[in-house]
């Protein structure tokens, strides 16, 4: 249904099918919590299939007619994150095999091999009979893919899959030769069987293996993820799907799997009130993956898992104080959530997450601090539903792209202590997002017409054909702004011949000339160039060394060997301006460099400045203004609370 926002939880009644009495008051408890869907079964296969082929539907039938009479919808899961232990026993293929080949006993879950036919075909008909049985069921709104989709195998069937595909990509053993340079340390293959993925005793220097190998992973998830998707489609041909994403996950390209389901959504566990980070940090950090979710098809998405109060599996289980758990649910909003879910409903009894929060705890009660919050931001969530739908602007877009971070990050040098990449990203992300000001994220396939901003952080490898937008974006009036460490490598991580950042040279008015890794700690100083608006600052990490051919300098290195050459640098080209950051500076740098390059560029989500932790975004016709602060706040006349949210739909207060 549009025009609402959905709000809900996992819900696992298989855990309760002896306690008929349980699972009436949770509807009941439902209710008074404004629930509108819930995510069910996602773990439930050995309920549904208790022995192979015997199918036992009926409790679900009767969980999803109940659901139903009372208003309740279905996000519907297939059950293949877990397996049963008749199922991993039976097929000793279908448990992967771990990078040193060693095969995985049966336990846990997500852990089951992507190709495994038996394990596909064991997917499909328990797929299957679900859809056949609820695919129509007027309840069933959504299909919850699997859970959390993750992990790698390294069996025989999954080295012959990489294989294959290999050989599509390529066409030729002379080709993969040449594009991961295995002539280097003798490594040259004269048969594709001798092709093996990485390993701790086999291979781990061949850069451009293991950066295939990990595109390869991605595929091959989102073959599996296809495979059930179709299989249920098959029965249902409309049926819309959804899978849960998660927090920086580095193994699946999102905008690969974004590509192929209907609805993104992620699982938002924010370590709040730690002590290393303050409140408006946590916040802006989870803000960031709420946009980079939202990127992923640029449209609306559902904040899938939250907790209501507390993990068990963070280092320390804090509770979200009173207030944060409201201020969680409209920060999604905010950012483009058209759905708030918990995990989970209702608290375990026993094994590996039962002291994890849930919005009813062993207790079964409602009249406590967490169910009342819940309740309440659900029935904020039903006022607010005009917000449903509603796009956000574009405006800013950083570049953030899976092959290339994992290029970036699995190369040796120039700091294998760590570059610290979503370090960078955040930086001018929180600036960005203090500024009030939209951010995208976009991959090197994305088309940039639209933005007035795009910012390129440690692009290390970056394709001809990207190159050939970014510089098109800047000539037809766009802001660029590159970091150090870009346009280094091509999309088979072979170094660029010639000058770089490759194909951006006349576009930032400059070339590399060298680059320094940093000591954790090290810094270095910078002082505004002439006429510069910038101020004096620190910088460290990497120190890039630039020969200006064209672009003017804003910041010199005021100490060691590159002494007076541009730590930042612009140069104008065709319509636009292209700024160079040619090494990370202290954290206090990046707000007043983006105030100045947004002064005039993009409408911001509160015209004045805004105090610290008062934090503005701006939904289509709506604002969201938040007091990311553990204490009371005000911009203007507006007086929030700690943690407050206040709404305004065409500038007049709603919320
Ligand atoms: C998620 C997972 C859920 C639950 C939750 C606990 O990653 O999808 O099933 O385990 O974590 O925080």
């Amino acid at each position: 249904m549009n025009g609402m926002l959905w709000y809900g939880a996992d819900y696992n009644p298989d855990q309760w099918l002896d306690r008929p009495d349980i699972l009436a008051r949770d509807i009941e408890l439902m209710k008074k919590a404004h629930i509108s869907v819930v995510s069910l079964g996602i773990f439930a296969w050995s309920a549904l299939e208790p022995a192979e082929g015997d199918y036992r539907l009926d409790w679900m039938q009767e969980v999803i007619d109940r659901l139903w009479a009372a208003g309740i919808r279905v996000d519907l899961a297939t059950p293949s994150g877990a397996r049963p232990a008749w199922l991993a026993q039976k097929y000793p293929e279908v448990r992967r095999v771990n990078p040193d080949r060693v095969r995985q006993l049966f336990g846990d879950r997500q852990n089951h091999c992507y190709t495994s036919p038996v394990y596909r075909e064991k997917v499909r008909a328990i797929d299957q009979a679900l859809a056949r049985r609820f695919g129509r069921h007027p309840a069933v709104v959504m299909w919850h893919i699997s859970n959390e989709f993750g992990g790698e195998c390294h069996c025989e069937l999954c080295q012959q899959a990489f294989r294959d595909w290999l050989r599509e990509k390529y066409g030729s053993l002379d080709a993969i030769n040449r594009a991961w340079n295995t002539a280097f340390w003798s490594h040259t293959y004269t048969d594709f069987s001798q092709i093996e993925s990485p390993a701790p005793q086999g291979e781990s220097a061949m850069n451009g293996l293991i950066l295939d190998w990990k595109r390869f992973v991605s595929h091959q998830t989102t073959d599996f993820m296809k495979w059930e998707r179709d299989c249920v489609r098959e029965i249902v041909p409309e049926a819309k799907v959804c899978v849960n994403m998660m927090y920086r996950f580095d193994m699946i390209d999102y905008f690969e799997m974004g590509r192929e389901i209907d609805l993104a959504s992620w699982d938002s566990y924010p370590t709040w009130h730690k002590p290393t980070q303050t409140f408006e940090e946590t916040a802006i950090d989870t803000a960031m993956m709420h946009d980079l979710i939202y990127s992923v098809k640029g449209q609306p998405f559902w904040q899938m898992e939250c907790t209501p109060s507390m993990t068990n599996w963070q280092g320390v289980s804090k509770v979200k104080k009173p207030g944060v758990n409201l201020f969680s649910g409209l920060q999604a909003v905010a950012h483009g959530a058209d759905g708030v879910l918990y995990f989970q409903w209702r608290q375990s009894r026993g094994a590996f997450e039962k002291f994890h929060g849930a919005v009813v705890a062993h207790d079964g009660r409602e009249d406590n601090r967490v169910f009342a919050e819940a309740a309440r931001l659900g029935a904020l969530l039903e006022q607010l539903a005009p917000v449903a739908g509603e796009r956000k602007e574009k405006q800013a877009a950083i570049v953030f792209d899976w092959s290339a971070k994992w290029a970036l990050e699995g190369s040796q040098g120039p700091r294998n202590k760590g570059l610290g990449y979503w370090e960078e990203i955040t930086r001018h992300y929180a600036a960005l997002s203090r500024l009030g000001v939209n951010v995208d994220f976009v991959n090197e396939d994305a088309e940039l017409s639209g933005y007035r901003l795009v910012v390129a952080p440690m692009l290390y490898m970056l394709r001809e054909d990207f190159a050939a937008k970014l510089r098109a974006f800047t000539q037809n009036g766009g802001t660029l702004v590159v970091t150090y460490w870009s346009g280094v490598a091509d999309d088979t991580d072979l170094c660029y011949l010639g000058d770089t950042p490759h194909g951006l040279c006349d576009v930032l008015g400059l070339r590399r000339l060298e680059i320094d890794g940093m000591y954790d700690g090290e810094t270095r100083r910078c002082i505004p160039a002439e006429g510069s608006p910038l101020a004096a600052c620190t910088c460290g990490t990497l120190c890039e060394v630039e020969a200006l051919e064209g672009a003017r300098p804003l910041l010199l290195y005021d100490e060691d060997f590159f002494k007076g050459h541009a730590a930042a640098a612009v140069n104008d080209f065709g319509a636009g301006r292209a700024y160079t950051l040619a090494s990370r500076f202290e954290e206090g740098f990046y707000l007043p460099f983006y105030r100045g390059i947004c002064e005039g560029l993009v409408t911001r989500a509160w015209p004045d400045e805004l105090p610290a932790g008062m934090l503005a975004v701006r939904r289509g016709r709506f604002i969201f203004l938040q007091n990311a602060a553990d204490t009371p706040n005000r911009a203007g006349d507006v007086e929030l609370p700690a943690y407050g949210t206040a709404v305004f739909e065409d500038g007049k207060r709603i919320l």
